[in-house]
C-alpha cells in the first residue's frame, strides 16, 4: 500500500476540493439563496424535519444486530489479517453505497503480542521449584466461544522479563493507594516486590506507572468480584453477565500525553517518519500481566502481613493481607512475560459524502474497529451502529438529498493499543482538520448496559444532543423518548432539570480531535445502572465479550443500539445540514462559570492565603459571558439568505473550541493543548476542568518547595484568564477588531 500515495492522500485532493468548492459553492449559493424557497434544487426541497424523520425511520435494529453478529463472529485484533479484512469489507461496502470517496489509510505503528511459543504466566516458586502456575488462557465456557485466533490475556506494551520477589497487595494501585500505604504502613517497602492490584477506578496504565515509580519489579492485575462479579455467587457467564473466575481483562498500559503510535509522538506513522527507540518512550519498564480472580484468590490466600483496612478488601473468600511475601517465607512469586513489541500495519477507513454547499466543512463520525477478542461490546456494538448509520445516509442520498456539509465516516484501527488509528489520522491531517472539521462524534462501545443513553461532550454541543435525543424513541420500550429516559435516570446533579452530560475525559478516539486540535467532540453510549457501582461492564476485554452476552444480557432486541444510532444520525444531520451551526456558545459560558466556581470552592481559601484572587478570571468570565450572550442574540437576526453572513457566524462558532487550544500545551504534557478540558494526569480515563490548575494544586501543602508550587498556580491562573478572554474575543462582532 505504501506506493499508492495519490490514492490514499487526502492532502492530494484538497486543492480540488477547495477549487471545486469555490466554484460549486458559489454556484449552489446563488442557486440556493438567489431563488424563492419553493423552486429550490432537489436536495434542499426536502424539509429538515422530513429528512430527520426519514433517517430515524430508516435506521433498523435488525440490521445492527446482523452487523454485530458478523463482526463478532471471530477475533479481530489490531495488526492481524482479520483487522485488515474488516477494513476492506468497509471499503467495499461504502464504495457500493456510492460514497464520493472511500480511503484505506495504512499506518505502520508499534503494537504488541504475546509469544505463542512462550506463554505468559505467573508462578509461585519454592526453592526454584514451581508450585503453582496461573492459567495460560481463559477457560472456554461455551463451545461457540472457541476460536484459534483468540489471543491469551496479556497487557500490551508490558516489558519482557522473569522477575521474582515477594508479593504485595496494593488495592487498585492508584496514586492514593500508595500514598495511603506510605502513611499508614510505612514498614511496607514496595521496592523489589511484585505488586498485585485489582482492576478498576483508574486506567490500568496509571497503575503500572505508579507501581513502577514505587520500585515494584512487576505488577499483576486481576478483576476482583467486588468490581466485576457483584452477584457472582449467584451466577456468572454464561448464565449471567458477571465475569467468571477465569476471565481476565486484556488492555494496553501506555500512558502518554501524545497517545497514538508510541514511537512517533506528534507525527504520523508514515513510512518516512523518524521512530524513537522503545527505551525513549513512556512504555512500562516492568512486566505487567492480567489474571482471573480464581488464580488471584490462590495468590492472595498465601499472603502474609497485616489484614487490610476494610475498603481495601475485595469480595474473594480470603482474608486480604498486604504482604509483602507469603506465609511460607520460602515461597516467592515469579512472572514470566514474553510479549514482544513490533511494528505492524493498522488501517483506518474513511468514507466521505461530499457536502452540497459547504464541502470544505467536515462533520466526522467515528468508531474503532479493532477488538481484543470478539469485541461484541467494545467496539463492535459501535461498529455495527456506525455501519447502519452509513447505510442510512446512503439511502437518503439516493432520494436526491445531500447534506449541506461533508460527512465523513471513520473506522479507526488499533484504538485498543492507545488510540493509534485516530491519533495518526489527526496527526497526518491536522492542518485541514484544524481548519475545517465542524465536529467529531464518537461512539466506541455503543451499548454497554440496558439503563439509559449517556453522553460525554464539549458544552458547545450539549444542546444539539438534547434536541436529537428528544426526536428519538428510547431503547427500553420505545414508548418514551431517549431524552425522557435519560433525564429521569441520569439527571444533572446541579438541579438544572436537564440530563447530565459528562466531561469527555479520555479512553477513546475523540481525544486527539478535542485535545490536540480543538475540534468539538461528543461521545455516545447506552449504559448500565450507575447504582451498580461497577468499574465497567463485567466481561470487558475478556473472551466472554460475545454476541451471546449482548443478546442475552444487554440488548436482546437491539432497540438500545438503535436509539444510539438514531441519536447519532439526527445529531450528525443537524450538524451537517443546518444553515446555522447548532452550537451553544452560552452553554460554554455557563460550563466555564460552574467549573471556575468549583475550583474557587475547593481551593479559594488556600489561594487567598497566598494573595491569589479570582478577580481577573472573573473579569474574563464576565466578558466571555457577555460576548456569548450578545452573539446568541445577534444570531437570531442573521439573514440566512446572506451566505457571507452565515459563513461569518459559523466560522466564529467553529473557532470557539479552538480558542481554548494553547499551542504550548499543558505543563509537562505538551501534546494536550486544551486549557479547559483534558484527561486527568492521575487517571487517563477521567476528565478535569482546568487540568493544569488542578495539577498545580494537587497536594500542594505537602511540597517542601512552596514558592515554586505557588508560582505555578499563579501562572495557571493567568493562562486561564488569558484563554477565556481570548476565546471571548472570537465571539465579539468581527467588524470590530479585538
Ligand atoms: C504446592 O505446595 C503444597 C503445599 O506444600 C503441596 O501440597 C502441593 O502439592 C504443591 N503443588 C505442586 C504443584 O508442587
Ligand atoms: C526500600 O528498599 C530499598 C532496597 O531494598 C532501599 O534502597 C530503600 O531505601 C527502601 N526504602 C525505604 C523507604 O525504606
Ligand atoms: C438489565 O440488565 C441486567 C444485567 O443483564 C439485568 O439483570 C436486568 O434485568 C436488565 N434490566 C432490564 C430492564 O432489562
Ligand atoms: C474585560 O473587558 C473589560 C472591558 O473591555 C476590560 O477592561 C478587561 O480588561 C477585560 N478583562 C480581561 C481579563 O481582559
Ligand atoms: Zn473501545
Amino acid at each position: 500500500m505504501r506506493g499508492e500515495r495519490s490514492r490514499f492522500s487526502l492532502a492530494g485532493i484538497i486543492p480540488f476540493i477547495v477549487i471545486g468548492s469555490i466554484l460549486f459553492g458559489v454556484g449552489v449559493l446563488i442557486g440556493h439563496f438567489g431563488i424563492p424557497e419553493d423552486s429550490c434544487p432537489s436536495f434542499s426541497s426536502i424539509e429538515d424535519d422530513d429528512i430527520s424523520q426519514m433517517m430515524v425511520d430508516e435506521c433498523k435494529a435488525e440490521n445492527i444486530e446482523e452487523n454485530l453478529r458478523q463482526l463478532s463472529s471471530r477475533p479481530h485484533l489490531a495488526g492481524t489479517p482479520a483487522e485488515k479484512e474488516n477494513a476492506e469489507m468497509l471499503v467495499n461496502l461504502w464504495t457500493e453505497y456510492g460514497f464520493d470517496s472511500v480511503r484505506l489509510l495504512p499506518y505502520d505503528v508499534l503494537l504488541a503480542y504475546p509469544d505463542p511459543d512462550n506463554p505468559n504466566k505467573v508462578m509461585i516458586t519454592e526453592n526454584g521449584e514451581v508450585n503453582f502456575t496461573t492459567a495460560l488462557k481463559e477457560e472456554i465456557l461455551r463451545p461457540e466461544d472457541d476460536h484459534p485466533d483468540v489471543v491469551p490475556p496479556f497487557n500490551a506494551y508490558s516489558a519482557q522479563g522473569e522477575p521474582e520477589g515477594p508479593l504485595v497487595y496494593v488495592n487498585y494501585a492508584r496514586a492514593e493507594d500508595f500514598e495511603w500505604l506510605a502513611k499508614n504502613k510505612p514498614e511496607i517497602n514496595i521496592t523489589g516486590c511484585i505488586a498485585i492490584a485489582r482492576y478498576g477506578k483508574v486506567f490500568r496504565g496509571n497503575k503500572v506507572l505508579s507501581a513502577q515509580a514505587e520500585g515494584a519489579i512487576g505488577i499483576i492485575l486481576y478483576s476482583d468480584p467486588a468490581d466485576y462479579a457483584v452477584d457472582g455467587d449467584v451466577s456468572v457467564y454464561p448464565d449471567s453477565w458477571w465475569l467468571p473466575d477465569t476471565g481476565a481483562q486484556r488492555g494496553n498500559t501506555f500512558v502518554s500525553d501524545a497517545k497514538g503510535d508510541p514511537v512517533t509522538p506528534g507525527y504520523p506513522a508514515k513510512p518516512y517518519m523518524y521512530r524513537l527507540d522503545d527505551a525513549d518512550t513512556a512504555l512500562p519498564k516492568i512486566p505487567v500481566h492480567p489474571i482471573g480472580y480464581g488464580d488471584a484468590q490462590h495468590l492472595l490466600s498465601e499472603l502474609s502481613g497485616d489484614e487490610v483496612t476494610s475498603d481495601w478488601a475485595g469480595s474473594l473468600a480470603v482474608t486480604y493481607r498486604y504482604g509483602p511475601g507469603f506465609i511460607n517465607p520460602e515461597r516467592k512469586v515469579k512472572m514470566s512475560i514474553h510479549t514482544s513489541r513490533e511494528i505492524r500495519t493498522t488501517y483506518d477507513v474513511i468514507g466521505i459524502i461530499n457536502g452540497a454547499i459547504e464541502p470544505d466543512r467536515y462533520v466526522l463520525l467515528g468508531n474503532h474497529r479493532d477488538a481484543w477478542v470478539y469485541g461484541a461490546v467494545d467496539p463492535s456494538s459501535g461498529t455495527a451502529v456506525l455501519m447502519e448509520g452509513a447505510r442510512v445516509y446512503s439511502q437518503m442520498i439516493k432520494t436526491g438529498w445531500r447534506p449541506r456539509r461533508t460527512v465523513m465516516f471513520c473506522s479507526w484501527g488499533a484504538e485498543e493499543y492507545g488510540l493509534l488509528g485516530s491519533t495518526e489520522f489527526v496527526e497526518e491531517y491536522q492542518k485541514v482538520l484544524g481548519e475545517r472539521a465542524v465536529a467529531y462524534i464518537n461512539t466506541d462501545i455503543a451499548v454497554r448496559g440496558n439503563f439509559s443513553f449517556r453522553a460525554k461532550s464539549t458544552p458547545l454541543l450539549q444542546g444539539a444532543i438534547y434536541d436529537a435525543a428528544k426526536k428519538v424513541p428510547d431503547g427500553e420500550t420505545r414508548e418514551r423518548t431517549t431524552y425522557d429516559v435519560w433525564v429521569e435516570r441520569l439527571p444533572d446533579n446541579s438541579g438544572s432539570g436537564l440530563p447530565s452530560v459528562n466531561v469527555l475525559g479520555s479512553g477513546s478516539d475523540f481525544a486527539p480531535f478535542m485535545y490536540r486540535i480543538g475540534v468539538p467532540c461528543s461521545d455516545f453510549t447506552y449504559t448500565y445502572d450507575t447504582s451498580l457501582s461497577i468499574s465497567s461492564y463485567p466481561v470487558y476485554h475478556s473472551v466472554y465479550e460475545t454476541f451471546y452476552t449482548v443478546k442475552m444480557f444487554i440488548d436482546y432486541n437491539f432497540w438500545r443500539h438503535q436509539s444510539v444510532a438514531r441519536v447519532m444520525l439526527e445529531f450528525s444531520r443537524n450538524l451537517a445540514d443546518s444553515v446555522i451551526l447548532p452550537f451553544g456558545v452560552l452553554d460554554y459560558a455557563n460550563k466555564l462559570k460552574s467549573s471556575i466556581d468549583n475550583i474557587e470552592d475547593e481551593y479559594g481559601d488556600k489561594m487567598a492565603a497566598q494573595d491569589i484572587t479570582f478577580e481577573f478570571v472573573d473579569s474574563a468570565l464576565t466578558n466571555f459571558t457577555a460576548a456569548a450572550t450578545f452573539f446568541e442574540e445577534e444570531l437570531t437576526d442573521i439573514d440566512v439568505n446572506d451566505p457571507i453572513a452565515v459563513r461569518r457566524v459559523n466560522d466564529q462558532m467553529m473557532q470557539l473550541e479552538r480558542a481554548f487550544i494553547d499551542p504550548a500545551g499543558l505543563p509537562d504534557r505538551k501534546w494536550l493543548r486544551h486549557v479547559v478540558f483534558a484527561p486527568s494526569s492521575v487517571n487517563y480515563y477521567a476528565g478535569d476542568a482546568f487540568p493544569a490548575l488542578v495539577d498545580a494544586m494537587y497536594q500542594i501543602d505537602d511540597d517542601i518547595d512552596q514558592v515554586t508550587r505557588w508560582n505555578a498556580v499563579r501562572k495557571q491562573m493567568a493562562i486561564i484568564t488569558f484563554i477565556i478572554q481570548s476565546a471571548a474575543s472570537t465571539l465579539t462582532d468581527v467588524t470590530q477588531f479585538g
